[in-house]
Parts: C-alpha cells; sequence; structure tokens
C-alpha cells in the first residue's frame, strides 16, 4: 500500500522507550507507526476482494511511519471514498480505543455519570463524542487551558491542576475511564460509586515519572485485587490489542462503524497538525511535552 497517512500518538512513546509490553523487545533500528491509512498499490498472489486504488486501513502497532508498506488482506478494513486520510487515520487507535471501552468493556448505558481522565488528549476526546452520542452525563479532567475545549465536547471540565475530582460527585460515578495512572489509579477508583466500574487502559503518568515497566505491570495486576474490597466496585483494564486477538470481527465492525459517522459528518475528530517526515522526531517532543488539543498524523506526500 501507499501510505497516505498514519497516525503520531502517545504509545509511540512507550514503544520507543520500551515500555510498550508487546514491542518491549525490539531495539532499533525498527519503523515506528502505529496505524495506516493508504491505497492498494500492488496485490499480492490469490488476494481477492480488493483493487489497485482501494483505500484500506489498519492497526499495525509498528511500521506504518513509511512511504509503503506491505500488509496482510485479511487484516485490512475498508476506508470510504472521500474521506480525509488524515481524519480517518485518527479514528484506527484513538477512537476505536474509545468506542470499545465504551460498548464493549464498559457497556455503558443512557444517563450513567461518566468521569473522563485525559479529557483532552486523543482518546479522551473521543470518549467525550462517542460517550455524547450514547447519551451519558460527562465529565473530563484536562489542565485549565482546555476547558472551552472539555465544553464544546459536552463535557463538565475538571481543572486537574487544581480541582480534586473525587469531590466533584458525593455519591460517585458510575464508571471512570483512565488512561493517565496518576497515582496507580488510587483516586479513579475511589471516585466511583458502590457498584461502579473503573477502566483503566493507559499509564501516561508513570511514563513521564519514568517509572519501571514492572510498576506499571503491578499497578494493573492491582486493579483485579481491589475488587475484593468491600464497595462491591469492580476495576479492569482493556487492551485494544488483547480485545482484537479474542475479537477480531469486533475491530473491523467498531472501526467501519467510525468510519461511517465520519463520512455521515457525525463525528469530527480534531487533527491538531499534517506532518511530513523530517518532523516526525518533533511531533515526538511535541506529544511527550503534553498541551496537544488534536492529533498529529504523518502525510508522508506532504512535501519537507
Ligand atoms: N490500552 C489501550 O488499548 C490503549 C489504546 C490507546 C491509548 N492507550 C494509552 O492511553 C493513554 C492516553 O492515550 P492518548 O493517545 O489519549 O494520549 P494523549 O493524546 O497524550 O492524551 C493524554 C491526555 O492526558 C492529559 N493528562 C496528563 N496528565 C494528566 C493528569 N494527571 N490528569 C488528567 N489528564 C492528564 C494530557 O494533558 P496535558 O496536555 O495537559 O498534558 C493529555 O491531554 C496513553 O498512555 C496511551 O498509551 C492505551
Amino acid at each position: 500500500m501507499r501510505v497516505l497517512a498514519s497516525g503520531l500518538e502517545y504509545t509511540d512513546i512507550l514503544i520507543r522507550r520500551h515500555l510498550y509490553p508487546q514491542t518491549m523487545r525490539h531495539r532499533p533500528p525498527f519503523v515506528m507507526g502505529y496505524d495506516v491509512v493508504g491505497e492498494i498499490d500492488q496485490l499480492g498472489d490469490g488476494v481477492t476482494g480488493f483493487d489497485l486504488g482501494d483505500r484500506v486501513a489498519d492497526m499495525t502497532v509498528i511500521g506504518s511511519n513509511a512511504a509503503y508498506r506491505t500488509l496482510r488482506a485479511d487484516r485490512l478494513t475498508r476506508v470510504p471514498p472521500g474521506l480525509d486520510p488524515a481524519e480517518a487515520a485518527t479514528l484506527i487507535l484513538s477512537w476505536t480505543t474509545a468506542y470499545q471501552l465504551l460498548h464493549r468493556a464498559a457497556r455503558v448505558r443512557q444517563g450513567q455519570r461518566v468521569l473522563v481522565q485525559g479529557a483532552a488528549g486523543a482518546v479522551g476526546q473521543a470518549l467525550l463524542v462517542l460517550g455524547r452520542l450514547a447519551g451519558l452525563e460527562l465529565w473530563g479532567t484536562a489542565r485549565g487551558a482546555h476547558a472551552a475545549l472539555i465544553r464544546e465536547l459536552g463535557a463538565r471540565p475538571i481543572d486537574y491542576q487544581r480541582d480534586d475530582f473525587t469531590r466533584v460527585l458525593p455519591d460517585g460515578f458510575d464508571v471512570v475511564f483512565d488512561g493517565i495512572a496518576q497515582d496507580g489509579y488510587r483516586r479513579s477508583f475511589a471516585a466511583l460509586k458502590s457498584g461502579g466500574l473503573l477502566c483503566a487502559y493507559g499509564y501516561s503518568a508513570g511514563v513521564q515519572a519514568q517509572r519501571r515497566m514492572a510498576t506499571m505491570l503491578m499497578w494493573i495486576g492491582r486493579l483485579y485485587l481491589w475488587r475484593w474490597l468491600p464497595g462491591g466496585k469492580r476495576a479492569r483494564f482493556y487492551s485494544i490489542n488483547l480485545m482484537r486477538a479474542q475479537h477480531p470481527a469486533w475491530f473491523r465492525e467498531d472501526l467501519g462503524r467510525l468510519f461511517g459517522l465520519l463520512a455521515s459528518g457525525t463525528i469530527h475528530p480534531r487533527v491538531a497538525e499534517r506532518i511530513s517526515f523530517d518532523r516526525v522526531a518533533e511531533a515526538h517532543r511535541r506529544i511527550e511535552a503534553g498541551g496537544l488539543d488534536g492529533k498529529l498524523v504523518l502525510c508522508p506526500e506532504l512535501p519537507p
């Protein structure tokens, strides 16, 4: 495939620092790039159902920050004609994660009160938009400067540098989504109501604080012990790769549904900037520094 767009993600930072279980044994040099939208340029022997020029997408974990790449036909999802490749690329990791967190992991119901940690981030924004479509009442933690963005996405902002989210709802939240793991998910769990569910899916705070992989795996393991505490609260860890391995059809179905929402104009993913190859290193630094309000997407055909 000729690559048209490939997302740059916080997860790439984990991969680069060998803090991502699936790739931690990879040593440089290797090509990064978690997801890809492109156009079929050549077909292998025996491939049916696709034609040259078809637009397709895949989540590859690594290898897609490239001009061309080879993919297995049985892992491709079709991209409807007319979609902007950069916007489509944002849906592959970030929005499919959000969709599956809401509808496969937490199985949210209309009217539930839900807290999204890191709500201005790539997955956080998608959780707010898709959560609003699902009829949820939403709160989102973000830096103060992003309060207007959080409101625009249909949620009540909580400034994570100043406010205490555990005091916002005296009875607690039905569901908390946490990709940050500030204090090893403790306060997210404390913010739940009795019977509530914590869906953890990331540990950005641990990465920023240069914690060891073993510490972060311990935080994840501990989630499954907390269910034995009084109060009937539950906690689980979601991984898009584990869910794809267990339910490959769900991944294709959910990504296909998101492409449909983009094609109908129901969702508008924010692309902060389209990046050419020569600016990828700088893009990694910007993602690590924080403060972005949309995704950076590598578009290989952009001139340097
Ligand atoms: N399990 C999975 O399948 C899966 C899938 C996708 C992503 N992930 C992981 O999930 C995490 C989030 O991914 P992402 O792509 O959304 O990252 P992102 O775009 O970097 O977003 C993270 C957001 O969290 C905010 N933040 C930082 N510290 C915070 C705190 N203490 N409280 C509240 N918000 C805080 C950041 O805000 P500032 O701008 O203010 O720093 C940023 O807006 C990453 O660790 C990623 O690896 C996991």
